[in-house]
């Protein structure tokens, strides 16, 4: 299949390119490398552009016979989107809505959205599972949740099929090496410690360790990079055979604290850790873990990196070689 992947020279996008390729798939990038880096794009065919750029998108699937689009490219950061909400609405929503028009206009009906655990807001249970209330706290979250509504609207209307994966925290680095988490600002959990280890940074500080879980730190559900790519295979070929939209929550199932984290990148890497305890981030809920047997059971989707040792041992490989 020929497939789009915007967003590509991202982190999760350049290591979904590189899924894709070993797969055997005709791969072409779309990227305004604004956050993504160049040097990331490891195959496939790049084309450097703007989703606000209609005509561009135009042109480009006038040239391209794509199959299937899986849209990457949006700005992350929880806290910079109080902020700025205009750019995440703009980048995250009226960008996305600019993608699927141009789509429909060309007669293109599969599309995988990179979606997110922030669709949920503050958790009413645990573990989440996708009949949990959507009710998202910073625009983030909200112009994410726009899109999957607007996505069902594009089906009923127009007959786009769409599959929505809500990640829950993406960690880890592909296991050869050769890609990894690049933020800049770097602003996660994991590779700010592994940046401590390294010795590039100082300390690494804790953002409220008052909060109602088992040693007081906020607990995520870690989830391999190279797991969320293969539920995007699973979901591409789910899609084309069903013809149905879908959302999927993408977790392991299993809550680490932060300070869990740390003591786990202490253990990986044998550094001595300096650890400072700051107060609470804004917006952080102290447990999200995914309830994601519905991607068991409808998918087929079996995460083979579970492990929080091994996706820290993964990561910790990129930051030595590549930093
Ligand atoms: N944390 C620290 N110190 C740091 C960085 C993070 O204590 O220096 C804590 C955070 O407060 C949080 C946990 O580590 O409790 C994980 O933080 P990350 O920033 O790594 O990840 P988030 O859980 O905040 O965010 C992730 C994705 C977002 C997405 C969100 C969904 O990165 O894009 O999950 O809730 F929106």
């Amino acid at each position: 299949m020929k497939i789009l992947v915007v967003g590509g020279a991202g982190y999760i996008g350049s290591h979904m390119v590189k899924c894709l390729l070993r797969t055997g798939h005709d791969v072409v990038i779309f990227d305004n490398l604004s956050k993504g880096y160049r040097d990331a794009i490891i195959g496939g065919v790049f084309v450097e552009g703007d989703l606000a750029d209609g005509e561009q998108l135009d042109r480009l699937f006038k040239s391209h016979d794509v199959d299937v689009v899986m849209h990457f490219a949006s700005f992350i950061e929880v806290a910079e989107s109080v902020k700025e909400p205009a750019r995440y609405y703009q980048n995250n929503f009226v960008n996305t809505q600019n993608l699927l028009d141009v789509m429909v206009e060309h007669g293109i009906g599969s599309f995988i959205f990179s979606s997110t655990a922030a669709v949920f807001g503050e958790p009413q249970y645990t573990p989440i599972d996708e009949a949990h209330p959507k009710m998202p706290i910073n625009p983030y979250g909200k112009s994410k949740l726009m899109v999957e509504q607007l996505l069902a609207d594009y089906d009923t209307a127009y007959g786009i099929k769409s599959v929505s994966l809500r990640y829950f925290n993406a960690a880890g680095a592909d296991p050869d090496g050769e890609l990894g988490e690049r933020h800049n600002p770097e602003t996660h959990l994991i590779p700010l410690v592994l940046q401590v280890a390294s010795g590039r940074r100082d300390a690494i500080s804790i953002f409220g360790n008052d909060y109602d879980t088992p040693d007081g730190t906020c607990v995520r559900d870690y989830i391999h990079v190279q797991d969320l790519c293969d539920a995007h295979l699973l979901a591409v070929n789910h899609l084309l055979k069903t013809r149905t939209s879908n959302n999927f929550n993408l977790g392991n199932g299993q809550g680490f604290s932060v300070q869990q984290v740390i003591d786990c990148v202490a253990n990986v890497t044998g550094r001595k850790l300096t650890v400072r305890i700051e107060e609470r981030r804004e917006g952080d809920p102290a447990v999200l873990v995914a309830d994601a047997k519905q991607a068991r059971s409808m998918l087929g989707w079996n995460p083979s990196m579970p492990d929080l040792e091994i996706i820290i041992e993964t990561a910790w490989r990129w930051e030595q070689s590549f930093f």
